[in-house]
């Protein structure tokens, strides 16, 4: 695992942003996974600008989002779907039919659930995925206690994701929040061949230490890209005060980028 610690969230963002402009303009027909939250948003508008600078295009990638609230209409402000339409899908030149979201109103959620997987498949499987890590160490919904095996699926948020999805995202109204998903599982966000995680500000020191340096362990699902082989962590200072080791990830991720 490569962790990158930036001095702001800006520099990260715009450094792990880079790291997909060129992945797209390597390979057009990128095939992306993406997270939504308030940590991607500025890497997002960094792609975005990326767009309007005519140094990328997006017109043949193709995107599967990681989770959606059970309930939820894509039309509704709170949706997944409705975020990253906002967020990303209409800053820059994808077409929309290329972009996928579970579906949080399918009739038979576990269904939904399989067929999403069989597409993914069907795309020849994710280039690089986005995450974004909870306070909780989950990516994704996969909350403490989801097998590191685990397939997309049916889940269920425990009390702390609550409040800190109605802190950012439902005006502090934690009955507002579903309090179920639909999840990519770890095992499934595992199979991605590069794995780019964000972190940023004091709320995720314990879960970026969990994830980094933790046991790998079902009470951190994000310690499993610990076995992944090209797995990137993007943090600021905050996000990674609590790492042993922070000299020398910095030390070596910027010979590997050379930075
Ligand atoms: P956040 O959420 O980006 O809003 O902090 C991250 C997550 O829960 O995965």
């Amino acid at each position: 695992m490569e962790v990158v610690i930036c001095r702001t969230k800006e520099e990260a963002s715009r450094l792990a942003a880079d790291m997909i402009t060129s992945a797209v303009k390597k390979n057009p027909k990128t095939v992306l996974g993406l997270a939504t939250g308030s940590t991607p948003v500025l890497m997002y508008a960094e792609m975005a600008k990326a767009v309007r600078e005519k140094k990328v295009s997006y017109r043949q990638v193709k995107s599967w989002n990681l989770d959606e609230y059970v309930g939820l209409p894509g039309t509704h402000d709170q949706s997944y779907r409705y975020f990253m339409n906002k967020n990303l899908f209409e800053k820059i030149d994808i077409r929309l039919s290329n972009t996928h979201v579970l579906n949080g109103l399918a009739r038979d959620p576990e269904k939904e659930c399989r067929a999403y997987e069989a597409q993914i498949k069907k795309a020849g499987g994710i280039d690089i995925q986005v995450l974004g890590i909870g306070s909780d160490g989950h990516i994704a919904f996969n909350e403490p206690g989801t097998s590191l095996a685990s397939r997309t699926s049916v889940v269920y948020l425990t009390p702390s994701t609550v409040r800190d999805n109605a802190r950012l995202f439902f005006k502090g109204d934690m009955k507002a929040v579903p309090k179920s998903a639909l999840s990519m599982g770890v095992g499934t966000i595992c199979e991605a061949r590069k794995i780019i995680l964000l972190a940023f500000g004091e709320n995720k020191q314990d879960a970026v230490r969990g994830c980094v340096e933790g046991p790998m362990s079902q009470f951190c699902t994000a310690s499993a890209l610990q076995a992944h082989n090209d797995a990137w962590v993007f943090c600021d200072e905050a996000a990674a005060k609590k790492l042993k080791l922070r000299k020398y990830y910095a030390w070596r991720s910027a010979a590997k980028l050379g930075l």
